[in-house]
């Protein structure tokens, strides 16, 4: 089935503790999209379990998508294909999108295409700034933390990522420390604005070592010592975990700063493109766009509203692959680990179509 101009296609992702749905036309035009965030759910226990995300999942799929459909007033059978997020992610989570999405393909006959989230979040970058390659990319998310050479033909490559844990994950591990909600990384934010940055002397990991790699989790224990060091949690009033949730949100985006400067001139690039997540965190904007001007280069950011989980993301990398003649079947996998720029489940069916071959 060849696609008309402009093809109106639905995005479904659901590969942490989002589910989301979009409509867009024509790859970049956003029709609808609806987030269900199940930040309630997780915030008991400081952090996504994974179990409690696919059940939730599962009770409002159903809805999620019927909302993205209605708010762009249109019903399945006006969409021209289906995309939906393959991979990387929670197996239990991502499986609950794969399979709506599989059935209602079917039952329509709709061509559809599994796309990575990751790519999915530096298209994101792309639809708003009218980006293309090349260009770095700069993943920064619950799960992830690394840096790509962004090209139009090939794989991304990767330049560099995260030894230990993501920036996100920090951030949540932190704010866990200092008693905050979850998700942690919005609430380290709004705690920072009234504290100092420079309170606190905390580590800048790596930022001195060759190479480009990112390593978290000695910063999450830097801060953990400071709190035991003055006495614990309880011991600490408003200002001072204010002052420590400052000092850290300024390590962090010192630290990815820096590291994007460096590839900027190992890499002879004058564009980044910051995305996931942590990009949403203002004071990382604030510092990258200064590095940009007085370095040279241009920082792009995804409207907030694009950083963090959603399926206009998936939608817009949908209609790409669709567009450039990309299908996948119903034999379509979920998959917790994938390399960027690889996509398992398209290379094993092509390899089963090789060897089936006469
Ligand atoms: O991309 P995302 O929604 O999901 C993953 O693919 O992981 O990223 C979620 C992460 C969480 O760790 C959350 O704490 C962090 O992004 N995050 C932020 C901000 N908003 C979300 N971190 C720092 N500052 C923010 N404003
Ligand atoms: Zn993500």
């Amino acid at each position: 089935m060849t696609l008309p101009e402009s093809p109106v296609v639905l995005g479904i992702e659901s590969s942490c503790d989002e589910m989301a749905a979009a409509v867009l036309r024509g790859g970049r035009e956003i029709l609808s999209s609806t987030v269900h965030g199940q930040a309630v759910v997780h915030a008991p226990y400081g952090g996504v379990v994974p179990e409690l995300a696919s059940r939730d999942h599962i009770r409002v799929v159903s809805e999620v998508v019927q909302t993205a459909l209605g708010d762009a007033g249109l019903n399945v059978a006006q969409l021209d294909g289906i995309a939906v997020t393959a991979g990387p992610g929670l197996v239990g989570s991502l499986l609950v999108g794969l399979s709506f999405a599989k059935a209602l393909a079917y039952a329509n006959r709709l061509p559809f295409v599994g796309v990575h989230h990751l790519v999915g979040h530096l298209v994101a970058a792309e639809v708003a700034a009218d980006l293309s390659p090349p260009y770095l990319g700069l993943v920064v998310s619950g799960g992830h933390t690394a840096l790509y050479r962004v090209t139009g033909t090939g794989s991304p490559k990767l330049l560099g990522e995260t030894r230990d844990d993501a920036a996100g994950e920090a951030f949540d591990k932190v704010a866990k420390m200092l008693g905050l909600p979850y998700p942690g990384g919005p609430a380290i934010s709004e705690l920072a604005l009234q504290g100092d940055s420079q309170a606190v002397g905390l580590p800048r990991p790596m930022i001195k070592q060759a190479g480009l790699d990112f390593s978290y989790s000695g910063l999450k224990t830097a801060v953990s010592v400071e709190i035991t060091r003055r006495g614990g949690l309880e011991a600490l009033d408003l200002a001072a975990r204010a002052d420590l949730a400052a000092s850290f949100e300024a390590a962090v985006a010192e630290t990815l700063v820096a590291r994007v400067v460096r590839a900027m001139r190992d890499e002879d690039s004058n564009r980044v493109a910051v995305v996931g997540g942590v990009a949403a965190n203002a004071k990382l904007r604030e510092l990258m766009h200064s590095a940009g001007d007085r370095e040279g280069f241009r920082a792009i950011f995804p409207p907030m509203d694009l950083c963090t989980d959603n399926a206009v993301m998936i939608a817009a990398a949908g209609s790409r692959l669709l567009e450039r003649g990309v299908r996948d079947d119903l034999t379509l996998e979920a998959f917790s680990r994938v390399p960027l720029g690889e996509t398992p489940w398209r290379d094993a069916r092509s390899a089963k179509a090789e060897r089936a071959a006469p």
